[in-house]
């Protein structure tokens, strides 16, 4: 059980990460104040003891009566989809940092900020010009580096006494995940459509992450540098296919898709998306993020600066999701 600081507020409460946080946060015994918008479904919170206040991230007056009395953020709200690039820049950028500097002047000790491993970029390869560093590939991933940015530039600009903490955490899935959903409703029909390249990735269970986010609220002295957070090992297309077959109770077949095919769906599903404004499913970051990229890092940064590593292996999760998804009608 941590000692102090004992009040939290977290962000993104009434979403797929933030809500499995908010579970874990509850059972640590913290006292837990949640932001939730007038738009927000709060169904994953409703039975939990957590007060509701309501904020925009985009809102500097709302969030200030939100940090009054607050301890430690964890910010997990974020755009993941969205209409345009400016949405995500207004959101995950300008957003952390409304949320950040309203922290130092609320006295916050501590700011965890849930970033992704998109604000990285994929893995280098040998091939890759200039030195390494920061490589986003997508708007949102170039959004999401702002945002870190712009907290780093809160603690440092400001005068406070406020910590940071900066995850990335890699695709995460596991109950409450529609978008994991999809995977499985694919894979029930025993066939699953893959790019023919072989993307690497690292996927991470929800609870998993849950805990890494525990871990960095309650360990002393954690670094500001970025800390990959991702699944205790590196998969393909074919490991992934094995392990949805294992959790639907049907063997699925690979059906291999040439590249250049997956990112013209890619590019084709985000021009339907956006000529009926709605955010896309599916879009030209998501077809080259399965296919032509990896994206893996090295669990040990994350175990020497947190003193936690994944422990939930992709076959027993997907089994653990996909019981969920049929107890709970989604599948
Ligand atoms: N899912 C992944 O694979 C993944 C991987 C790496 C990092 N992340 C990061 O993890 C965080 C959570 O992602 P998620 O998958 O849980 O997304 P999610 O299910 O879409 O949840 C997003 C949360 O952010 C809130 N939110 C969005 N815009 C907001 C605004 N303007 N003001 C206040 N709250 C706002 C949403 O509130 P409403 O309920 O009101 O919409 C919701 O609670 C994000 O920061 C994301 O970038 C996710």
């Amino acid at each position: 059980m941590p000692e102090i600081p004992r009040t939290i507020l977290l962000t993104g409460a009434t979403g797929f990460l933030g809500s499995h946080v908010a579970d874990a946060l509850v059972a640590e015994g913290w006292t837990v104040r949640c932001t939730v918008r007038k738009t927000s479904n709060p169904r994953w919170i409703e039975s939990l003891p957590v007060e509701r206040v309501t904020a925009d991230v985009r809102s500097a007056e709302a969030l200030a009566v939100a940090l009054d009395g607050i301890d430690v953020v964890v910010h997990s709200a974020g755009l993941t989809r969205a209409k345009s690039d400016a949405d995500y820049q207004r959101v995950n950028a300008e957003g952390t940092q409304a949320l950040a500097l309203g922290a130092v002047d609320a006295g916050v000790r501590r700011f965890v900020l849930v970033s992704s491993l998109a604000a990285r970029g994929p893995d280098r390869r040998a091939s890759d010009p200039g030195p390494a560093g920061d490589r986003p590939t997508s708007a949102y991933g170039e959004s999401k580096l702002a945002g870190e940015r712009r907290l780093f530039q809160a603690l440092t600009e400001q005068t406070g006494t406020m910590q940071g903490v900066i995850l990335r955490p890699g695709g995460i899935y596991g109950p409450r995940d529609e978008d994991s959903l999809n995977l499985f409703k694919v894979a029930k029909t025993g066939m699953m459509p893959v790019p023919t390249s072989k993307g690497r990735l690292q996927p991470v269970y929800v609870k998993d992450v849950a805990e890494a986010v525990i871990r960095a609220v309650a360990r002393p002295d954690v670094d500001l540098k970025p800390i990959p957070i991702v699944g205790p090992e590196i998969v393909s297309w074919a490991d992934m296919g094995e392990a949805l077959g294992n959790a639907v109770g049907k063997p699925v077949r690979l059906v291999k898709i040439p590249d250049a095919v997956w990112q013209v769906s890619g590019a084709v599903a985000e021009a339907a998306a956006r000529l009926v404004r709605m955010p896309p499913q599916f879009d030209r970051r998501t077809a080259d993020d399965l296919s032509r990229l990896d994206w893996t890092a090295d669990p040990r940064e994350a175990e020497s600066s947190l003193g936690w590593r994944a422990t939930t292996h992709l076959r027993e999760a997907m089994e653990e999701t996909g019981r969920w998804y049929r107890e709970h009608g989604w599948l």
